[in-house]
């Protein structure tokens, strides 16, 4: 009985609210994977990570699209980010961190980097798909489309400056109600 008590309120916090742990499922999960660029392996741990966990949270429609944005968002890292001054140490690996979270019905995923400059990101197209039809390749530009395939798959993308100043993340947004409409069409 007393247990219980304690238990009850190590969980209760001054106001008697119950307090939301980020360790209890039922208010969502989050997990980080720390990698290095020079790693030839981290996109496909990225990918890897974001596969396996959205799996065991049943989330196995999501799959294939979060497996592409953090491809996408990590390859991005591999290829553009240059580590601010302070951050940048002769010989040592570019550091990564992806993120993945899950609240109900929201995906999150993120990737930092230690390079504050901002990602280009598109500012939309200038042509529809429908209207381009079968010539849609034809208008796509050769590069910088990683972020475009980024933001057709997911609900919001958009980059957060890292703390101090140093680094940033990439994030995109997936609406899981969305997904899921679309997956069972
Ligand atoms: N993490 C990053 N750090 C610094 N710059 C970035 C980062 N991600 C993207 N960028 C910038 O944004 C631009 C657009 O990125 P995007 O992924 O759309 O195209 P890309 O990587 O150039 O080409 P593609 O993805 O088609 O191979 C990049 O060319 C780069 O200048
Ligand atoms: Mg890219």
């Amino acid at each position: 009985m007393e247990v219980q008590q304690s238990k009850h309120t190590a969980n209760t916090s001054t106001t008697g609210a119950p307090r939301r742990s980020m360790h209890d499922p039922a208010n969502g999960h989050f997990r980080a994977l720390t990698l290095y660029a020079e790693d030839p392996d981290c996109v496909k741990a990225a990918r890897d990570m974001v596969g396996s966990y959205l799996q065991n949270w049943g989330l196995a429609y999501a799959v294939d699209d979060a497996r592409l944005i953090v491809s996408e968002l990590v390859g991005n890292v591999v290829h553009h980010a240059v580590p601010d001054d302070h951050l940048a140490t002769p010989g040592a690996g570019r550091r990564i961190d992806a993120w993945l979270m899950n609240w109900p019905g929201l995906l999150g995923i993120g990737v930092s980097d230690e390079d504050s400059t901002p990602p280009d990101l598109p500012a939309g197209e200038f042509i529809s798909p429908e209207l381009a039809g079968d010539f849609i390749e034809a208008l796509l530009p050769d590069r910088g489309r990683g972020l475009l395939i980024v933001q057709r798959l997911a609900d919001a993308v958009w980059w957060s400056p890292g703390l101090k100043g140093s680094g940033k993340t990439v994030w995109a947004r997936l609406d899981l109600d969305r997904l899921w409409v679309e997956y069972s069409a």
